[in-house]
């Protein structure tokens, strides 16, 4: 193991001891900063311990999951890197790009140890068969590459999707492969002989993303009219359809242990699926402003990173293997969004990821990015006791009143509490700010400064929408 590998072991073991909020980034929620474009794909190590992301600005970034830091950049694609994969070694790395072209990266070193060309289209996807020897590329030209990782071959080509290929997946034995496409279909492929087998799925609209989970015996796939939908591997039934009112569906992850699905979307909404009764964990707006374009979980499942519009990327803390967390949430969930107020929508959509409406005293084993709303109203900012606040919080006059939570999200916690570390950005519409403000009042308990809850704080005044 080198020194830094085992240096950042000993700080994933201090880290989970401390096990207060912010003890590992902000209660689970980390960025990864540096990128000078959009992050198109992610990749998480097998261990759980890096994380690989690819951009816009060419570059892959190799990053440190515990201290959210930089290793090293990966530069070497000629235009746009929108796909990067780990080797089930940890220590090599396949992306592939706009140019065209996959790289078969030596992470330990940061070079480029072999370049594979020959696609005439770019490459959205790259994909590793379990043993580690073939990689898979989905390419614009409508073919999938099968690269040879360990002989000195060429590739060979699977042909037959009548349009763009977005996405490939390996069976566990990695003798079938499963590949998506524009064209609208899924089709499933013998690697050994290239064949065709049979087309497994036909959408009609292009289907951008797929997910095979064998032991549970499905294939989730999402696709450009907002499609998310599960089926039976052996039988090709309908087993689940979570199509939301949100499209395209751009990414899609699993759980380590397979049971929850993480459906990325270009409304910037991530939606998290329990997968053994299909319904909805989560669903929260991860990105201010653009679409999801990339998820990958962590080694836990316990930590989602995500990948979109914005220069970086996210680690969020959606707890897939802690039932106890979802438990405590599941209140929020168990009726359709549409059947919740507007401002309980607000909350669970904009602000629940980060934050809880529970006693202080109850959420010490709830990761939270953000502290407790609980008692909001009437509390001087920054006072939480046990959260670590930003200096922008800690010792502030500020007051939580209707009128000052309105411009929070009015003005945008950067410019109305500038340095705090809340990313949520702007609610535009009075309404919503208006609702949301309405649900907090009646759903965070007392006031704290004892007065009575109803009346004494002002609604929020009007403004411009
Ligand atoms: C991505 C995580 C995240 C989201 C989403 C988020 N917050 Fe926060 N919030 C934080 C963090 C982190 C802080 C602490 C800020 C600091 O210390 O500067 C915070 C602080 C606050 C505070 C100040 C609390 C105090 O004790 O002073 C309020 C009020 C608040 N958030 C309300 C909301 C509401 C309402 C929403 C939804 C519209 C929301 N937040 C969405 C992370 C988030």
């Amino acid at each position: 193991m080198r020194p830094a590998a085992l240096f950042s072991a000993g700080l994933l073991i201090l880290s989970a001891l401390a096990g207060a909020p912010g003890a590992r980034g902000d209660g689970g929620y980390q960025r990864l900063e540096g990128h000078g474009g959009p992050v198109k794909g992610v990749a998480v190590s097998p261990d759980g311990r890096f994380a690989l992301t690819a951009s816009f600005d060419y570059s892959v970034g190799f990053w440190d999951l515990v201290s959210g830091d930089l290793i090293r950049w990966l530069e070497g694609h000629e235009a746009a890197a929108n796909a990067v994969a780990f080797l089930p070694d940890g220590r090599r790395a396949i992306s592939a790009g706009d140019d065209f072209d996959l790289i078969l990266w030596d992470l330990e070193t940061g070079q480029a140890l072999k370049r594979l060309e020959g696609h005439k289209g770019k490459l959205i996807a790259v994909s590793i068969s379990p043993d580690g020897t073939l990689a898979a590329s989905s390419g614009w030209d409508g073919r999938i590459g099968l690269w040879p990782l360990t002989a000195p071959r060429g590739p060979r080509w699977l042909k037959g999707h009548r349009a763009n290929v977005n996405d490939a997946k390996f069976t566990a034995d990695g003798g079938t492969l499963y590949t998506a496409s524009y064209d609208g279909t899924i089709r499933r492929w013998d690697v050994a002989t290239g064949a065709l087998e049979r087309v497994v799925v036909e959408h009609g609209f292009g289907v951008n993303h797929l997910i095979l989970n064998e032991e549970a015996g499905w294939l989730a796939y999402g696709a450009v009219d907002g499609a998310v939908r599960a089926i039976d591997l052996a039988t090709g039934e309908e087993l689940a359809d979570l199509t939301a009112e949100r499209r395209p569906i751009l990414a899609l992850a699993k759980t380590p242990d397979g049971r929850y699905l993480a459906v990325g979307d270009g409304e910037g909404y991530i939606m998290v699926i329990d997968t053994a009764d299909w319904t909805i964990a989560r669903d929260f707006r991860a990105a201010v402003r653009g679409p999801i374009w990339a998820l990958a979980y962590d080694a836990q499942g316990d930590r989602l990173l995500a990948g979109g519009l914005a220069e970086d990327a996210v680690l969020w803390p959606v707890g897939g293997s802690k039932d106890a967390l979802f438990a405590a949430d599941q209140r929020l969930f168990d009726r359709p969004p549409e059947e919740m107020s507007n401002g309980e929508r607000q909350f669970v959509r904009k602000c629940s990821i980060c934050h809880t409406l529970e006693r202080p005293e109850t959420t010490s084993d709830l990761r939270r990015a953000g502290p407790t709303l609980y008692a909001l109203f009437g509390r001087r900012a920054g006072t939480v006791a046990g959260y670590r606040y930003s200096g922008a919080l800690n010792g502030s006059d500020l007051i939580w009143e209707a009128e000052t939570i309105n411009q929070l999200f009015e003005l945008g916690p950067d410019h109305f509490t500038p340095g705090s570390k809340m990313p949520m950005q702007r609610i535009a519409k009075l309404e919503d700010r208006q609702d949301l403000i309405a649900y907090l009042r009646t759903n965070t308990g007392p006031r704290s400064d004892g007065k009575p809850t109803s009346g004494g704080s002002p609604e929020p005044a009007g403004g411009t929408q």
